[in-house]
């Protein structure tokens, strides 16, 4: 799909009050070849903000972790998960090429990653925010 033809759908923003810090550390990337991952991308808010802004390279990519499972964390947000799933297909439908989604949770993948050797230059965590989620998922990416 052309990238110019989607207009994003969001009904939250946890991004752009980032987005000034963000820039500061992640400017470099933008006019080389980079690997991102994101751990909870919900919508894919940030996830199209770092494929728009600084994985412009053809060659940078993005992989993405989120189960889109109820959750713990998930009571306050107002989409079901169902739907946050739809944002983020539509939202981020432009940029398939670049963009890899591992639908299942941060605790199972990155272990699986590691095995594969898989680094990246930067990483946000935005998953789940619970104190043992965040352990397993510190573990998981030693
Ligand atoms: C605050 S939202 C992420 C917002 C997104 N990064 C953004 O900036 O728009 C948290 C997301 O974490 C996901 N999540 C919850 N537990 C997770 C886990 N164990 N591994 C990966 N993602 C998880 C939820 O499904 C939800 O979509």
């Amino acid at each position: 799909m052309d990238r110019s033809n989607v207009v994003p759908e969001f009904t939250h923003d946890w991004v752009t009050h980032h987005t000034p810090i963000w820039w500061t550390h992640l400017a470099r990337f933008a006019d080389r070849k980079a690997s991102a991952l994101e751990i909870g991308c919900y919508e894919g808010r940030a996830t199209l903000w770092f494929l728009q802004q600084v994985l412009c390279h053809p060659d940078s990519t993005i992989d993405c972790i989120d189960p889109f499972e109820p959750y713990a964390q998930t009571g306050d947000f107002g989409l079901s998960i169902e739907q946050a799933r739809a944002h983020f297909i539509a939202n981020t439908s432009g940029y398939r090429d670049k963009l890899t989604l591992h639908t299942r949770r941060s605790q199972d993948v990155l272990p699986q990653l590691a095995s594969l050797g898989r680094a990246f230059d930067f990483i946000y965590v935005d998953g789940c925010h619970l104190a043992a989620d965040e352990t397993l998922t510190g573990r998981g990416s030693s």
